[in-house]
């Protein structure tokens, strides 16, 4: 009776934790930008694994006029729904690079972040949205203006981001999806750091790390601009800072970039990571000096670096010990962009490794038409649906 009544509670007890593990694994999450820029989708198969489609971008100007009703938006919410599965979430993003004075006016008081938050609680409503993606770049500083508005002339901005999106918080109630697009830079995580992580993520359901861009116009040396150590290290900034690695999703990048370099000290290395470019950005005022570019993969080749291009295409490389694509032509320019190959590797060296909560690309159109890096993160996710369903099945057949 007692040995039998032991059995029981055992197999109790187990059927208990296996059916847990089973219904609290979940599929990583998958969130792609749906781009005014490129706002085009590949058919509905290709995006069997996308939980979430965020809209980008409708500016954060629009929420500062109190009981605003209008909110401009390139498509609409109905429009890009359609595009996707049923069960896909629609998120509006608000902000891009350069969009941040909206985000500056809101963030100000008690009142003005009120404003800023019934009126994104009321956008919602209207467009029938399931949530909204705030990509102010960035709070405390470093956006595209920060030459000529200093970083400590917005400081007071690092304690109110935490104020502004837990107002918002509130406004939207709990069952709609507050997240953010964050830098995936250290230089740029002035407003994310161990003593306000914590704080930003009781109002957030995730954060979108930025790794990509990673080398851009502010550096003068070769570096892989999505590349896998690069971005460990801005993940690992922020789960040092205590957020919870489940909660983060690392980005990728559907386009290409490009530097021009030096000739002499980039021909003198094997490996020409870390050789000087030329100045890409006037010092005094942050202007583009022209040295360097990008395009996505559904943009036409500049004339300019055209042959260049096949060239890194032909003959690029995959650096496996930082981690990324690479080409340095003997003409002084340096390639940076991930293959469908370079984004595969990512899931075991990142994905798997920091255990994260997902992935987010930027940005869907940007891949169109062939649209091979979806295809890549497809299969990151297909391999890790099956290992999951593997895994379940395996505890319930040893049951
Ligand atoms: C449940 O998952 C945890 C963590 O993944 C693991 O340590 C534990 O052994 C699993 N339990 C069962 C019964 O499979
Ligand atoms: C390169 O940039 C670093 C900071 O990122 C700076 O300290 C250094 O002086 C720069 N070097 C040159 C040659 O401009």
């Amino acid at each position: 009776m007692n040995i039998k009544l032991g059995w029981q509670l055992l197999l109790c007890w187990l059927s208990l934790t296996m059916a847990s593990n089973i219904t609290t694994k979940k599929p990583l999450r998958c969130i792609m930008y749906f781009t005014g820029q490129h706002p085009v989708a590949p058919p509905v198969d290709q995006l069997r694994h996308v939980t979430h489609v965020a809209i980008a971008f409708m500016s954060p100007g629009v929420f500062n006029t109190p009981e605003n009703t209008n909110y401009p938006l390139f498509t609409t919410v109905k429009e890009v729904r359609a595009l996707f599965p049923k069960q896909t979430k629609v998120l509006i993003a608000i902000g891009g690079w350069g969009d941040t004075l909206g985000f500056s006016v809101a963030a100000l008081t008690e009142e003005t972040r009120q404003i800023f938050a019934e009126n994104v609680a009321s956008m919602l409503r209207i467009t029938g949205a399931d949530g909204v993606d705030i990509d102010w770049e960035y709070p405390g500083g470093n956006g595209e203006d920060y030459k000529k508005v200093p970083n400590p002339t917005k400081s007071w901005e690092i304690s109110s981001y935490p104020l502004l999106l837990s107002q918002i918080r509130t406004a939207i109630g709990p069952h709609k999806i507050l997240s953010a697009a964050v830098p995936g830079l250290p230089r740029d995580m002035l407003a994310f750091t161990s003593s306000t992580l914590p704080r930003i993520m009781r109002h957030l359901d995730f954060l979108n790390v930025m790794t990509y861009d990673l080398m851009n116009r502010r550096d003068n040396k070769t570096k892989h601009h999505t590349g896998v150590q690069l971005s460990i290290e801005a993940i690992q900034a922020y789960v040092s800072a205590g957020v919870a690695p489940q909660d983060l999703n690392l980005g990728f990048a559907f386009y290409t970039k490009y530097f021009r370099t030096e000739h002499d000290s980039c021909a003198s290395k094997a490996m020409p990571l870390g050789c000087p470019t030329l100045l890409l950005e006037n010092p005094q005022t942050g202007e583009d000096m022209g040295h360097a570019g990008g395009f996505s993969w559904h943009d036409s080749v500049p004339a300019e670096v055209s042959k260049s291009f096949m060239k890194a295409l032909e003959q690029g490389q995959y650096d496996d010990k930082e981690g990324g694509y690479y080409f340095w032509d003997e003409e002084d320019l340096w390639w940076t962009f991930d293959t469908a190959d370079a984004i595969k590797r990512k899931f075991p060296l990142i994905v798997d490794k920091l255990k994260l909560g997902g992935v987010f690309a930027w940005g869907l159109g940007e891949d169109a038409p062939m649209y091979e890096h979806l295809q890549a993160v497809n299969e990151g996710l297909d391999e890790r649906v099956s290992v999951n369903n593997d895994n379940n099945k395996k505890k319930k057949d040893e049951l």
